[in-house]
């Protein structure tokens, strides 16, 4: 996303939220880009590249949205400092998950680690992340930092469960959506929690609607893992089955395709090998049944968003639940 054009999955949810939105965003994408510099040029060529090479940038746009809009300049100013934060932990996230998943694409391009190897991503990646510790900090707002510290913490355990249990096709579902929550649910929730911080509203709801629908986001990025073209997702399809990650889908096509049980994953070698497997995957229609899954999850969020919330930002949460899901069809 760059300036304040958004990009093309979020522009409705972003004229959804307010006149004040696209604003906030655009004041989140400077503090991104002034976020990259200051700790020599190597590392901020190389984090400057992660963040101009855009995304989605959702997990702003729901502390934005969870905020509402601004009444004073304090509270702009911590929704500014709670945006690019959130962001800039998941792009360090993301610059670390591509060492760990030995990924080559990420946002259409060369990851950090295929173009500048494995000391580089690493030393990047700890860069952003401090980074977004320094943007809350001046915030000085205590209990900002122990949400995203939470979140931090879950994200690298859910990571490290990831690794435990790559190459066992037998994984079982509660273990996979366990590892889901802790490594992507729990920012979305923070997300929402320090939207609601932001805003001096209420967080426990808010925070519950971000989990469920970032479990809901993992379940649909393990979907297009299988079924995803290249060109949209900016990444590698089969991804997962080729570093060893079991996710719904296989979990749900083994229990169907009895053959499939069988399937030594570290077999599975090349893109092409990775491209047969989706392709029986998607026959056993594992991916509808993990698409269903997800759906029951947004319509539950959706349903549970506290009541107190002004139309204008329920309308726009409704809309940002919905949109997780669209990224499938
Ligand atoms: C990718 O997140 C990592 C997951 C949690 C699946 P996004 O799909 O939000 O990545 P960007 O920021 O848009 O690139
Ligand atoms: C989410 O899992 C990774 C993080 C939480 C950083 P994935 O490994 O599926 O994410 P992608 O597909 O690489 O974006
Ligand atoms: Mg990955
Ligand atoms: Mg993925």
């Amino acid at each position: 996303m760059a300036g304040a054009t958004a990009h093309p999955e979020t522009a409705e949810l972003v004229r959804a939220g307010g006149a004040h939105v696209p604003g906030l965003l655009s004041a989140i994408e400077e503090r991104l880009r002034a976020s990259a510099d200051g700790h020599g040029p190597l590392l901020a060529e190389q984090a400057g590249l992660t963040i101009a090479a855009g995304g989605k940038r959702l997990r702003p746009l729901l502390v934005v949205l969870s905020a509402g809009r601004p009444t004073d300049p304090r509270a702009a100013d911590a929704v500014l400092r709670a945006g690019a934060a959130i962001e800039l932990v998941h792009s360090a996230t993301l610059v670390h998950d591509d060492v760990l998943d030995g990924a080559a694409l990420r946002r259409g391009r060369a990851t950090v680690v295929a173009r500048s190897g494995r000391a580089m991503a690493t030393a990047t990646g700890d860069l952003l992340f401090a980074r977004a510790f320094e943007e809350l900090t001046g915030g000085g707002e205590p209990e900002a930092i122990k949400v995203l510290s939470r979140a931090s913490s879950a994200l690298a355990r859910g990571e490290l469960l990831q690794r435990a249990d790559a190459w066992n096709p037998a994984v079982p579902l509660e273990r996979y959506l366990r590892r889901c929550e802790l490594k992507t649910a729990v920012l979305f929730e923070a997300a929402c929690e320090l939207g609601a911080l932001a805003g001096g509203v209420s967080r426990a709801g808010l925070g519950t609607f971000g989990r469920r629908i970032g479990l809901a986001f993992q379940i649909l990025d393990d979907v297009l893992d299988v079924s995803g073209p290249q060109e949209r997702t900016g990444k590698q399809p089969g991804a997962d089955l080729l570093d060893g990650t079991v996710t719904l889908p296989l979990i749900v096509a083994r229990e169907r395709d009895g053959e499939l049980g069988r399937v030594d994953l570290r077999s599975i070698a090349t893109a092409e090998q990775a491209a047969r497997l989706c392709e029986r995957i998607v026959a056993t229609g594992a991916l509808d049944a993990a698409r269903e899954r997800a759906l029951t999850l947004v319509a539950e969020a959706k349903a549970d968003l506290p009541t107190g919330l002004d139309p204008e930002r329920r309308t726009a949460l409704e809309l940002v639940a919905d949109g997780v899901v669209r990224r499938y069809s």
